[in-house]
């Protein structure tokens, strides 16, 4: 018995072995630089032993190459790297029709409601849906959900000063804008209205629970990621299902309550109201494109509003520069509330904004599957390399943007480089914090409306300056993949 199970095992670890061999030597065959990865860990290991953050690690690994086409490993799984713009060009925008989908890493069944959100549809399903989104995501959609923003900014501007007036001006940044992310969610996807500056509410708790990662669960995200079959027999799922019921009885009662109502709201819920009638998606399927406003506009819209308070508290020259644009838009508007016109004018903070996500892009990297064989070239050496159906590759999109070949002295916050003589020279392949192609993405727009919304609400209002507890120069946390400190984003807050 006991030498039947050491020879089970010695056979499992031999092909085991041989297995990781065959993996790990993938790009032989092409003939081009690759990395030499770690025993299970691939190229990952930084990053999963919590040495690095991952947006330096995406960073060290682009630099670490010479040639345009390199390979490494997500674990154990073979991805080439794109190092070039042409070549990023080519699989996102020319040949797209080839690279439809992400890598595959969540569906229904691990990843719930977030396995078949927009995300991580494919195929043709996902071309149906993103033409079904797509127009809430557009002018006069945007308009209405502008009007739920500017309550949430003001909500947020009055808590400031009740704080304030309380004495206390050391803030930490994402609390503050976390809950402020969280109010225009509720309001524009789930069609609720909260106030999570004054305590916890139920929304807030969820929300919290789905978005924040614990060392566990990041570990669950890269097994479930990387180890598809593995997990799927192993049942991890990424959420719990209490979460996913709460979503999905608060969206399907908010549309019931509507319908019987016949009440019309700005908000993406009346739209998914429309896609529901149409009877070609299931119920889950429409709760799924609202829960995606956590996954994919939670955070990075409250580390984005961190990192831009933090590069103009840190250069007051910018902090006074945009306040003074920010002025003159509200004596023009002469105490009227502000347009969704007058904000598209402030073309010094769209620059602020800009800057802030090419030095602290959200998405350090983005990724593409092939879809239908493809041949990619090299611009430069005019090598070929002939891709399969299956073959992953990934744009390196922070390693691109702090590039000095593209953008000189990349760590210098430098708004002028966005300024309208500037931005010309800017080579779109080089620069593209919301991804690129047709399946970048959706929430630009949404995005960048409800950062500039409350970055204007604030700078009228108040002084952002550094404190003792600020981070500065901004060291990332190794052990998370979001751009963050440790500490946190402390600022002391003044009114101007
Ligand atoms: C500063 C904020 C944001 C940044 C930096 C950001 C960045 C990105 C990036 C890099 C991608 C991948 C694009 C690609 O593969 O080429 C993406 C996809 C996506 N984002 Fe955002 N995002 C932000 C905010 C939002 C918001 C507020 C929403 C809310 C609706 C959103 C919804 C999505 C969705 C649904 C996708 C998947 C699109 C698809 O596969 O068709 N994002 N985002
Ligand atoms: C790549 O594909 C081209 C065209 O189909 C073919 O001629 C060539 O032999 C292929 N190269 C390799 C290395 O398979």
């Amino acid at each position: 018995m006991i030498a039947e199970l050491i020879l089970f095992i010695v056979a499992l670890c031999s092909l085991g072995y041989f297995w990781l061999k065959r993996t790990y030597s993938f790009f032989e065959k092409f003939g081009i630089e690759h990395d030499k990865p770690t025993l299970i860990l691939g190229s990952n290991k930084d990053t999963l032993l919590q040495k690095a953050n991952l947006v330096d690690h995406v960073e060290t690994q682009y630099k670490s190459f010479n040639s345009n086409i390199v390979g490494i490993f997500d674990m154990v799984n073979p991805v080439f790297l794109l190092r070039s713009p042409e070549l990023i060009r080519q699989v996102a925008i020319k040949d797209f029709d080839h690279f439809i989908n992400r890598r595959p890493s969540f569906d229904a069944s691990n990843g719930g409601l977030f396995g078949i959100s927009l995300l991580h549809m494919q195929s043709q399903k996902w071309k149906d849906m993103r033409a079904t989104l797509s127009p809430s995501y557009t002018g006069s959609k945007m308009r209405g959900m502008f009007e739920l923003m500017k309550t949430n900014s003001e909500q947020a501007v009055n808590y400031m000063k009740s704080k304030l007036n309380e004495k206390e001006t050391e803030i930490e940044l994402k609390d503050l804008f976390s809950r402020y992310a969280n109010d225009v969610i509720a309001s524009t996807a789930f069609g609720l209205k909260i106030n999570s500056f004054e305590g916890d509410n139920e929304f807030f708790k969820m929300g919290q629970v789905v978005t924040s990662f614990t060392t566990f669960e990041t570990l669950k995200f890269f097994l479930i990621s990387n180890f598809q079959t593995m997990s799927k027999y192993l049942c991890l799922k990424l959420f719990p299902k209490e979460q996913t019921d709460y979503f999905m009885r608060l969206v399907l009662d908010a549309m019931k309550q509507r319908k019987s109502q016949n009440i019309v709201r700005p908000d993406l819920i009346n739209t998914l109201m429309e896609v529901k009638e149409s009877g070609k998606w299931t119920d889950e399927e429409i709760v799924a494109q609202c829960f995606i406003f956590f996954f994919a506009g939670f955070d990075t819209v409250t580390l984005t509003l961190c990192c831009a308070a933090y590069e103009i508290m840190r250069d007051q020259d910018v902090q006074e520069k945009l306040r003074s644009e920010i002025n003159e838009v509200v004596e023009f508007l002469d105490g009227s509330p502000l347009t969704y016109e007058a904000l598209s004018k402030l073309k010094y903070l769209d620059a602020v904004l800009q800057e802030t996500l090419r030095i602290w892009p959200q998405a350090p990297q983005v990724d593409r599957v092939c879809t239908k064989p493809t041949i990619i070239v090299d611009p430069y050496t005019g090598k070929t390399i002939n891709l399969s159906v299956g073959d992953a590759v990934s744009i390196p999109i922070v390693g691109l943007q702090r590039d000095p070949k593209y953008f000189p002295e990349p760590m210098k916050f430098d708004p002028e480089r966005f300024n309208d003589d500037n931005k010309k020279s800017i080579d779109s392949n080089t620069y593209m914090p919301f991804g690129i192609g047709p399946r970048m993405c959706i929430g630009m727009r949404f995005a960048q409306l409800e950062i500039k919304t409350i970055l204007f609400y604030f700078l009228k209002e108040f002084k952002f300056e550094r404190c003792s507890k600020s981070t500065v120069p901004l060291v990332l946390d190794p052990s998370t993949i979001q751009p963050e400190p440790k500490e946190g984003f402390w600022v002391k807050v003044l009114e101007c």
